[in-house]
């Protein structure tokens, strides 16, 4: 038999190479290279006159079982899952070294064992005293969680299969996994995959919710392998700035759920602690009303979040090319925004370097903070500060015209809910909310107006 060749897969977008190199000819990514288990030449042909088995087919209305849900004693953690974990699926929680995946999952682990539910937590990166240790910190050493650090996915299947299949089953983390029907060193793509693979194959049998942890690289991609996204029903990402308090806990993909629900958490000396209304933890400190500074009411799945969004310009004496820096929003997203200004309304950001910041870390996706960003820009450009008790959302277009946007009316009542006293908005017949006072405004040169006549 011919020697199996040796073949290389992108870490990054998954395609395969015969050779290394040292850049991806698909993604064209420098260095995302690794070598893959090799090809097994396939060249059989099927004989159907034996073997193989009918397969039956049925309809979509047959009737089938209920999903079932178990809550994991955090109702954040719920919420982001789409009502809690399900028997016989597989979860990969994805984050940043240190941002608090090991804690939530003890925290969630200890609340389900404590609820009843036969739970297990098996550690390949941390002692059991460690993991006793913080737990005892964060108030949890009386739940019955078993604890166990291996790291040999033999060894875990073996015990598994001597008791009765727990509800959850936490691997922490897939990256120190080792299976040794496959060659190579834990970490690597083909370790991760044939470990992820039989854990999965164990979990989906027995009904037993599966969490693999995996560490992601700086540039957000779960390290090495892409391919466990295809392979778990449920990928969960844990972000949030390591110098700041709170995470956020975001499905990326979810079989049995929306993609579109947070979950808001804050990391305090006792753990991960929940945070019901994320509105007040990234408004606080928002004393006075300064120039650049607008509040926008985001919308993470069904459920509104207050943001700060602030805007720094400075002008700049010399010809050098001014700096646009942008965190938490996309900075094309900021280039377009500024060049609608400038077309659209005669403003001259051109000689100014541009700032833009979403307080507190977070994150901004959704369309409708053109007009916050915006606002935020011309005012930090006139030097006049908004209404400290005011919001502001719409999608800007490229002709400066001020369009609607997803689930408006949602958005003012949260603000009253607050005590926010008026908003700001496109113009497409909302009205004022018990307590908040709306203006609907059609294009982004009023805005600029609206803006400027501020005392
Ligand atoms: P950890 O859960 O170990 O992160 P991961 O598993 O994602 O690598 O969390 C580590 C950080 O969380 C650590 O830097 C300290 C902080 N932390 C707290 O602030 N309070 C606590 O109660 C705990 C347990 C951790
Ligand atoms: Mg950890």
């Amino acid at each position: 038999m011919a020697k199996p060749k040796r073949r290389y897969v992108c870490t990054d977008c998954g395609s395969l190479a015969s050779r290394w190199q040292g850049q991806c000819v698909d993604c064209s990514q420098w260095n995302t290279l690794v070598e893959d288990a090799p090809e097994t030449a396939f060249s059989a042909r099927h004989d159907l006159s034996s073997g193989g088995r009918a397969v039956a087919f049925e309809l979509l209305d047959a009737p089938s079982e209920a999903l079932i849900r178990r809550s994991t004693g955090l109702a954040e953690f719920d919420r982001a899952l789409g009502g809690g974990v399900v028997p016989g699926s597989a979860i990969l929680m994805g984050g940043e070294p240190g941002i608090g995946k090991s804690t939530l999952l003890l925290q969630a682990a200890a609340q389900m064992a404590r609820a009843g539910a036969r739970a297990l937590y098996i550690s390949g990166e941390e002692a059991t005293g460690q993991v006793r240790l913080r737990a005892a910190r964060l108030g949890l050493a009386d739940a019955p969680l078993q604890l166990a650090a291996a790291t040999s996915v033999r060894d875990i299947l073996t015990t598994l299969a001597a008791g009765p299949p727990p509800a959850l089953l936490v691997i922490d983390s897939i990256q120190t996994m080792h299976s040794d029907l496959i060659d190579g060193a834990p970490g690597t793509v083909s370790q991760v995959r044939a470990s992820a693979f039989e854990l999965i194959r164990y979990a989906k049998e027995n009904g037993v919710a599966l969490v693999l942890v995996g560490h992601v690289t700086k540039d957000g991609t779960i390290a090495g392998p892409r391919v466990l996204e295809h392979m778990v029903d449920v990928v969960m990402s844990f972000e949030g700035e390591r110098s700041h308090q709170y995470r956020i806990l975001r499905a990326l993909k979810n079989r049995f759920g929306a993609v579109d629900e947070i979950g808001v958490f804050a990391m305090e000396g006792q753990g991960l602690a929940e945070v019901a209304n994320p509105s007040t933890l990234f408004l606080s400190g928002r004393e006075q009303a300064v120039a650049g500074s607008a509040v926008f009411p985001a919308l993470e799945g069904t459920r509104p979040v207050l943001v700060e969004v602030q805007a720094l310009i400075v002008r700049l004496q010399s010809g050098a090319t001014p700096r646009r820096a942008v965190v938490g929003w996309d900075s094309g997203r900021l280039a377009m925004l500024l060049a609608v200004l400038e077309a659209r309304c005669g403003l001259n950001f051109s000689s100014a370097e541009v700032y833009l910041n979403v307080a507190g870390g977070y994150r901004l996706t959704d369309p409708a903070a053109d007009l916050a960003v915006a606002a935020a820009l011309v005012s930090a450009l006139a030097d006049k500060p908004l209404p400290l008790r005011g919001i502001w959302f719409g999608e800007v277009s490229l002709s400066g015209e001020i369009r609607a946007v997803a689930h408006a009316s949602l958005r003012l009542r949260e603000a009253a809910k607050l005590g926010f006293d008026c908003g700001v908005g496109p113009a497409d017949g909302l009205k004022d909310v018990a307590g908040l006072h709306y203006a609907g405004l059609d294009s982004l040169p009023k805005l600029v107006d609206r803006v400027m006549a501020a005392p």
